[in-house]
């Protein structure tokens, strides 16, 4: 199953539409189901209205009716880890638990994996509303 879902984020990569940065990620959720959702980065000419690929794989997990994350991929290439920003680690924890895995990925494969614990420690989420 990872495998495919790298699979599915190369592809998204692919078709981001970042003409801008000219930096291309995709991101591949696993829902609880077993179903997996893509989204790849839509820059716009206003920057800041840009979308992060994790954003577009939530709205498309949301739209299915799904709402548990049990697993993401996101890939990009670079030297550095192309690891979700702060504000998609928050859009994250809205569907999942602190222990979930975020598969980091280049173009050649897995890279890293972490906990979204390790990527947003202590943090705030539905649970603290209830
Ligand atoms: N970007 C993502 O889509 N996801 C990430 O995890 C990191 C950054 C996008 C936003 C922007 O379109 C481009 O990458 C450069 O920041």
């Amino acid at each position: 199953m990872l495998r495919e879902m790298i699979e599915k984020a190369a592809t998204a990569m692919q078709q981001a539409y970042a003409p801008y940065s000219g930096f291309h990620v995709g991101a591949v959720i696993k829902s609880k189901g077993g179903a997996l959702f893509v989204g790849c980065n839509v820059e716009n000419a206003a920057y800041p209205e840009g979308v992060c690929a994790e954003a577009g794989a939530i709205s498309a997990m949301i739209l299915a009716g799904d709402r548990e994350i049990e697993e993401i991929v996101v890939m990009g290439a670079g030297k550095s880890l192309v690891t979700p920003c702060g504000g998609c680690r928050q859009k994250i924890r809205e569907f999942a638990g602190d222990d979930i895995k975020i598969h980091i990925c280049d173009p050649q494969g897995l890279r890293k994996t972490v906990t979204l614990k390790e990527l947003l420690p202590l943090s705030f989420g539905p649970e603290n509303l209830r």
